[in-house]
């Protein structure tokens, strides 16, 4: 999956996004948020934004930056932003690429991106890199087991990725090992537990 199948992937998808994913994924964009439990003055970096659904979360107060790599996205997304721009900034941007300086934001996460995007590692590396010493970073995504039924129909559909447009088969203990992360917890949320929430510290 390259970044530009990923721009036409979600070209078709956005007007749709909210109906379908809205939803679904809302348990998880809820929680991620009440643990990242954002103070006034807190700035927070939203990798892979898509249409806004979370920026309701964030308590006033908050500098929250979103970036997305699809242009369609984001301009559902902007709509979301109204009477709020002064707290809530959308920006065009690869997740592997990062504009920002080394140790910009308090609070970098990523909601359902890790599977989506074409290189999680640097995506990953990119959301450490711009994260200050000491701050958190959040993922949330559905990492594949190793076992059972669910686990094979994952590593039989895993080739056709690129139609699909995320990667079905993303083990959590490679993608732990991959992230280095200072894991402080890991939940489950959504329906049946399919999504895992993960809560790291970053020491810089
Ligand atoms: C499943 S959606 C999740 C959107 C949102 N976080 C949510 O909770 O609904 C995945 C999003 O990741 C974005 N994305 C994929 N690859 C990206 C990249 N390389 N850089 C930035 N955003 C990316 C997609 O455009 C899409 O908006």
């Amino acid at each position: 999956m390259d970044e530009q199948s990923v721009v036409t992937a979600y070209r078709r998808l956005s007007r749709q996004y909210d109906r379908f994913f809205g939803p679904v994924f809302e348990q998880g964009r809820q929680e991620a948020v009440r643990l990242m439990d954002c103070r006034a003055g807190d700035r927070v970096l939203e990798v892979g934004v898509g249409t806004g659904l979370s920026l309701d979360h964030y308590g006033d107060g908050v500098q929250v930056v979103g970036i997305d790599v699809s242009p369609d996205m984001l301009e559902h997304a902007k709509a979301r932003v109204n009477g709020n721009a002064d707290r809530i900034t959308l920006a065009l941007m690869d997740a592997q690429a990062l504009e920002y300086a080394d140790h910009s934001f308090d609070k970098v996460v990523a909601m359902y991106v890790a599977s989506v995007v074409p290189d999680p590692r640097k995506m990953i590396e990119e959301m450490k890199r711009v994260c200050k010493p000491g701050g958190e970073l959040f993922i949330v995504n559905h990492f594949s087991g190793d076992k059972g039924p669910m686990a094979s129909l994952e590593r039989l559909v895993s080739p056709l990725s690129k139609l699909v447009g995320f990667r079905p088969s993303f083990p959590l203990d490679e993608f732990l090992a991959m992230a280095d992360f200072d894991v402080i917890e890991t939940k489950k949320v959504n329906a049946f537990g399919y999504w895992t929430l993960i809560h790291a510290r970053h020491h810089g």
